[in-house]
Parts: structure tokens; sequence; C-alpha cells
């Protein structure tokens, strides 16, 4: 049985047996107390000298916390235990002894990364998993219950989608290959024979510089549908973005709480549309408020947080100048220096979570564009193709699953959205 069901008035007087790990163990005077975890919760187990027998009593004295032991016993109210009940145990039988665990929970950053293997066991890591979970579920589903297509595009890639810099290089039987940046050139290809595809998949950034939202290794949701305009697909966004923070506060409310997440703007982001600002109002607001930046730089994670002050849900910001944007965006009909690219941004200091675009269906425009980016065409030629074979306005867009997680569940760091971290200097564990 899961903690979880025993924390519950129909087991009372009931006996149970559970399985799981040493919380937390003290000796009171002829009565041990452990505090068992697994994953649904905790839950107070006492073991009374006078109540066991004599093989249950010395695994009790001798077992360590982290320990794994199968507990046998009664579940008893008890309203100064955590969760309001707490087992009589009759039986206690460990089945692998732990040695003397090495993290207490407060210890610096680098020595919990380098015990990460043991770390994510905490309290905090298993409500930020679950809630991860639940965005990734609500994620599919999202896309699955619309009429999207689910599909696998390669992780091994022969060109760079987004910058050449942050590309990771593989020795590809000797040829160069890289890992993905984004999944969207073949999500391009796709939409040719399912209309509107998505793929969630992990991405790779060589990013230079260690930073609170960066990560080497990340999971990526896109999407991409033929006839989609700029509107449609930013709209599919916030439909995603509210139905994912939806099913969080709705099945993970206990997480939430555990994480001490105030829960008032998540709530605001139930209610569509968000705003929206052209790039040219993004740079007068920073401007107004002291930021140094002049139009055409690009809005880094410290621009992106003075804006977010000025909205209480996320936010879009859209028509950015070409230069700062990926050669495969279309240019504003209206103004040719400008792309029709959006940036969805989180609030409360987060930033951008999404980035996406009408994509560039001109042959001769996209070929402009990837000379004019320095980029070689020829490595392009299979996508240059898609608009030669019946090219189709269209556009989409990439989610990062871990900026999402970070923002949902309150975190300072993108580290803790994701079990194993990959980034600068570490690949360890
Ligand atoms: O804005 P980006 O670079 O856009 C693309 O890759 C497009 N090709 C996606 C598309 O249109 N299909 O990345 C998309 C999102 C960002 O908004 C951010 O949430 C996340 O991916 N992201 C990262 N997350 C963690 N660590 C990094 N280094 C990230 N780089 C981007
Ligand atoms: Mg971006």
């Amino acid at each position: 049985m899961l903690i979880e069901d025993a924390l519950n008035e129909n087991c009372v007087d009931k006996s149970v047996e559970l399985k799981g790990w040493v919380y937390r163990k003290r000796n009171v005077g002829g009565k041990i107390f452990i505090v068992l975890r697994d994953s649904s919760g905790i839950i107070q187990c006492v073991v009374d000298r006078g109540v066991v027998n004599e093989d249950s009593w010395r695994q009790a004295e001798e077992i360590t916390r982290e320990s794994s032991c199968i507990v046998e016993g009664v579940v008893r109210r008890e309203p100064r235990a955590p969760g309001g009940y707490e087992v009589k145990v009759t039986r206690l039988k460990t089945i692998g002894l732990s040695a003397w665990f090495p993290i207490k929970g407060t210890e610096g950053v680098d020595y919990l990364l380098d015990h990460r293997h043991l770390w994510i066991r905490a309290r905090k890591m298993q409500a930020i998993m679950k809630i991860k979970h639940t965005v990734l579920e609500a994620g599919r589903e999202y896309f699955n219950r619309n009429g999207w297509w689910e599909v696998t595009p390669p992780i091994l890639t022969g060109s760079a989608c987004e910058s050449g810099a942050t590309q990771f290089e593989v020795n590809y039987f000797g040829q160069k290959a890289y890992l993905s940046q984004s999944a969207q050139l073949y999500l391009e290809a796709l939409i040719y024979s399912l209309d509107r595809v998505w793929s969630l998949t992990p991405s790779f950034r060589a990013e230079k510089s260690r930073t609170r939202r960066h990560l080497a290794e990340y999971w990526h949701l896109e999407a991409e549908a033929a006839w989609y305009g700029m509107e449609d697909m930013m709209k599919v966004t916030e439909e995603l973005v509210s139905y994912i923070v939806s099913r969080v506060l709705e099945e993970r409310e206990k997480e939430l709480k555990l994480l001490k997440r105030d829960t008032k703007i998540l709530e605001n982001t139930l209610e569509t549309p968000y705003p929206r600002i052209k790039y040219d109002e993004a740079i007068e607001i920073l401007q107004k408020k002291g930021v140094k930046i002049s139009w055409g730089e690009d809005l880094g994670a410290d621009e992106e947080r003075v804006l977010t002050e000025e909205f209480d849900r996320p936010f879009f910001i859209t028509h950015f100048p070409k230069e700062i944007k990926a050669f495969y965006m279309k240019l504003d009909p209206e103004n040719p220096n400008l792309v029709l690219g959006f940036d969805m941004l989180a609030p409360e200091g987060y930033g951008e979570i999404i980035g996406g675009s009408v994509r560039e269906d001109d042959y001769n425009v996209l070929y402009k564009r990837i000379l004019e980016v320095g980029l070689n065409p020829k490595e392009y030629e299979w996508y240059l193709d898609l608009r030669k074979y019946g090219t189709v306005p269209h556009s989409g867009f990439g989610l990062g699953i871990e900026r999402t997680v970070m923002w949902i569940a309150g975190l300072d760091h993108i580290r803790d959205a994701i079990p194993f971290p990959r980034f600068r200097e570490r690949i360890y564990p």
C-alpha cells in the first residue's frame, strides 16, 4: 500500500503493510519513531518495545536514515503526526540497510549536484518531478485532443536550426553531425504529410555561459502547422499554456504547497488571451524604466525580467528585428526589417518560455536569408525543397519544458527542473 492511501480515515484500526525508506528516526524512551517515505508521502511509524517482537525491535534500533524497509502495523489517528495519522508497528523488516547518508539538505549547490543521484530523493525534488509529470501529460493531451499528430524527428542532424554557435558536434562515422537544437526543420517537412504535428524531444544547446535558465540538454515541446498564421499559432500557445497550468493547479496542489508556491499569478494564467506587445514597445518600456538598451539589440534575461514587472500573467513580444532572430522567420510584409516572430514570456521575472514564428515559405526569399546570415544553402537544400514542392504558409513554436516547470513551480534555478542537469563544465552524475 502507498503511504498516501494509509493516511486515511478508512484505514483507522486496520492493519497495513508499507514499503519505503526511512526519512527520519528518533528514539524516545522505549519507543522508536520512524518517519517512512515513499513516492506518495510520509507517515510516522511507532515501534514500541513492548509491542513488537525481539527481531523487529533490533532491526528498528539498527535501521539508519534512507534504509529501505517493510513495515506492518495498525493505523491510528494522531493529530501531532504529519498527515494526522500514524502506524503502530507490529513488524519491521529492513531490506537495504543504508550506509551513513551524505546529505542533510542544508549543503551547498555544488555538493548537492555532486550527490544528485541521491538528492533526487528529497521531497522538494520529488514535488518538482511530479509537477513536471503533469506538465508533460497536459502538453501531450492538449495536442492529441485537438487533432494534432505526434511525430518522432531525429536527434542526430546535419545542419543548424538555431545558431551554429550553440551546436554540439558529433563524430558521425567520420562525418560531422550535430545534436538537434530543435525539431522544427523536420516538423516543417512533416506538415506536408500530416498538416499539424507536434513532438517532444531532447534539444541540445552548447550555451557558453552558466545562467539560471540555460541547460545544455533540455526537453522541447514543439508544434508546426500548415496554413497557420501568426495569430493562429499564438492562440495555440495560449491555450496550451493555460491548459498546462490548469492541470497543475488541479492535480498538484499538494506539491505546489510543499514548494510554498504562491498560485495567484498562476490562476491569472488560466484566462486567455494574453497581452501582446511589439518589440518596439518593449524597447520603449525598457528605456522608460532606465534600462540601457537601444533598438535592434536582443533582449536578454535581465531585460525580460524588467518587462515581466509590467504584467501579471504570461505575455507576448512580437515583430522583432530580423537581425536578432533565426533565418527561417518570415519577414513582416509591412516592414521587412522585422520578422513575424513571437516569444511568450512567463511573469514573475521568469521570461521566455516559448519561441515561435511564421516561417518563410518563399523559395527565393529564404535562399537570400540563408546567404545573408552566412549559412551554406547546400546544407539546407532539403529544407529549401519544401518551398519548391507545394510550398504552404505555415507557423510553429517550441516550448521549453524545464523553463515552464521552473516558472510554474516557482524555482530560482532551472537545474532543479530536471533530475540530471547538464551544463557547462559538468556532466556528473
Ligand atoms: O527560442 P528557441 O531557440 O526556438 C527554437 O528552437 C525554435 N526552433 C522552436 C520552434 O519554433 N519549433 O527555443 C524554444 C524554447 C525557448 O523559448 C526556451 O523555452 C527553450 O526552448 N530553450 C531552452 N531551455 C533550456 N535551456 C536552454 N539552453 C534553452 N534554449 C531554449
Ligand atoms: Mg528564443
